[in-house]
């Protein structure tokens, strides 16, 4: 163990997780590691859930409040939520737990892009931090905490918070250490914010490890327990249609003159969706590819293992238990061909927008006009969180959303009149794509567009009622600019939540 934490003072640290989370009071704001099920403290949140949950028994309340990377998993967020322990939660959730208590309106929820947490903590946005819990592969002889499978916001909270717990991960495998990539420059603090020098895709800009100030270290704890690693649905038929039609459109832009061969480094979102897509490119022409994104799921560490891409940047993993096994045996192979870096670095606008990503984006629903919901049900409950896929709709070289034209056996069109909530503008959304069909609405004007989303992206069973609703509002709308009708735009959502289907009886 002691290969692990190679500093004699931290060792001497070395705590079980339920006295380190003695040191965690109600009330207080915790930054911890984790992203997408990633890199995030396990042993502690399960003491804390303990600790809560007996606070509770003899009528104390007791509440923290907790900023993360991204998603986590059951051992964090998973604990917490059963307990009832967390009053507010920010910036993606994709444990079942907390999101029914987001939207129980239990605990309250600041959904924001992963890439402005880091400067929006720095900022105060949050408050005062009390305590960082970051997980870690090891702890260097000078002090250095070398991350597991993710990075997030881990420097960031390890700066601000007043005390930090560090939980050196058995699990996680000694080979990370070499494969982060921490930049020391000023990309969150004002005035004077450093140019981030990433020019390529695999540019490496800082060191292998986080700093800390050791005075701050109030414990460290050991545990040995995986990541959360959720496997992907298999791609389906609707999936691989989807991949279909974006790979034909990347052959056509290629032959235009519009991408190179080798394409522009890729984002891939989170979700099953977009895994089949890199599924997909697997079988693709292109080569050497190269991936500039949040997470590196499945189908981009087979291109990487078989040489279709030549290096992955991301801040995390988001891997099925097999291929977690995977690399995790086959570390030095993948050390030398993938980058974790900070995410407010992976989702920084300025090296999106220089390096000219092609990003794909999972959605909820997208109106004709090609307005995107990335993040509310019917407008109201929330599923995930924005992630960072506004950080890359925006910046990215080409923008596309990708999603099944129907979601709950046919019973919700995700193309509708109107966007019960939007997350990305259409000034942000270039291409749309369903297993019906690809939209390219670069250039187009509103009504161009909508004509083109209709035709080529609606199921069958609502298209028609999409043709007759642009029609008539053509006729009567207000303005004929963007032509809606009012009265009318959100009755498909008020439909579902009335009969439980937006076709009509
Ligand atoms: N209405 C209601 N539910 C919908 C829906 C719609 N229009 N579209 C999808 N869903 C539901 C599905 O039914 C499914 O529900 P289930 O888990 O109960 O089966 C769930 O959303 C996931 O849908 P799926 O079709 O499997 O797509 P996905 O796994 O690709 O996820 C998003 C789609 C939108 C939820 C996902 O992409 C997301 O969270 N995006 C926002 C964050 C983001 O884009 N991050 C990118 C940078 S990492």
């Amino acid at each position: 163990m002691t290969d692990r934490i190679r500093k004699e003072s931290f060792r001497a640290l070395v705590k079980p997780p339920e006295a380190a989370a003695a040191l965690i009071n109600n009330g207080d704001l915790l930054g911890t590691s984790g992203f997408t099920g990633a890199g995030y403290p396990k042993a502690v949140p399960g003491a804390l859930a303990k600790r809560i949950e007996a606070e509770q028994a003899e009528g104390r309340d007791f509440k923290v409040r907790l900023v993360t990377g991204a998603s986590t998993g059951p051992q964090l967020d998973g604990v917490l939520a059963k307990v009832h322990g967390v009053s507010y939660r920010s910036p993606f959730n994709t444990d079942a737990g907390m999101r029914n208590n987001i939207n129980s309106g239990e605990t309250e929820y600041f959904d924001n892009h992963l890439g402005v947490v880091a400067p929006r903590a720095v900022q105060g946005d949050f408050g005062d931090f009390d305590v960082a819990i970051v997980e870690a592969v090891a702890i260097t002889e000078d002090g250095g905490i070398v991350p597991s499978s993710s990075v997030g916001n881990s420097q960031t909270f390890l700066n601000l918070a007043k005390k930090v717990i560090i939980e050196v991960n058995t699990w996680q495998s000694p080979g990370l250490e070499g494969m982060h990539d921490i930049w020391s420059g000023n990309s969150a603090g004002m005035p004077g914010r450093d140019i981030i020098p990433i020019i390529k895709a695999d540019d490496r800009i800082g060191g292998f490890s986080l700093k800390v100030d050791p005075s701050k270290v109030a414990a460290v704890v050991y545990s040995d327990e995986p990541d959360r690693n959720a496997p992907f649905a298999a791609p389906d038929e609707t999936a691989k249609g989807i991949a279909g039609y974006l790979i034909d459109f990347f052959e056509h832009e290629v032959r235009k003159g519009r991408l190179p061969k080798s394409l522009l480094p890729l984002q891939s979102g989170v979700g099953n969706v977009a895994n089949a897509v890199l599924e997909g490119l697997n079988d693709s022409p292109f080569e050497n590819l190269m991936g500039f994104s949040e997470v590196i799921q499945d189908g981009m560490l087979k291109m990487l293992d078989n040489g279709k891409m030549k290096i992955a940047s991301a801040t995390s993993f988001s891997l099925s238990p097999e291929a977690a096994t995977e690399i995790n045996d086959r570390m030095s192979f993948f050390r030398e061909k993938i980058i974790l870096r900070q995410q407010d670095i992976s989702n920084s606008p300025e090296v999106i927008r220089r390096l000219g990503c092609i990003a794909m984006n999972g959605m909820i629903e997208a109106d004709i006009y090609g307005n995107v919901n990335s993040t509310r049900v019917m407008g109201t409950r929330m599923m995930n969180g924005i992630g960072g896929s506004g950080d890359f709709a925006r910046n990215s070289y080409m923008s596309i959303f990708l999603s099944g034209s129907t979601a709950k056996n046919g019973k919700i069109s995700a193309i509708v009149p109107f966007a019960a909530h939007v997350d990305h503008i259409m000034q942000d959304s270039q291409i749309i794509v369903t297993e019906q069909g690809l939209a390219d609405l670069r250039g187009l004007g509103p009504v161009q567009r909508a004509e083109q989303v209709i035709k080529n992206c609606a199921h069958p069973d609502y298209r028609p009622m999409l043709e007759d609703y642009l029609a008539r509002a053509k006729k009567s709308s207000y303005g004929l600019h963007t032509p809606h009708l009012l009265n009318e735009a959100l009755s498909w959502h008020q439909r579902f939540v009335e009969t439980g289907s937006m076709l009509p009886a």
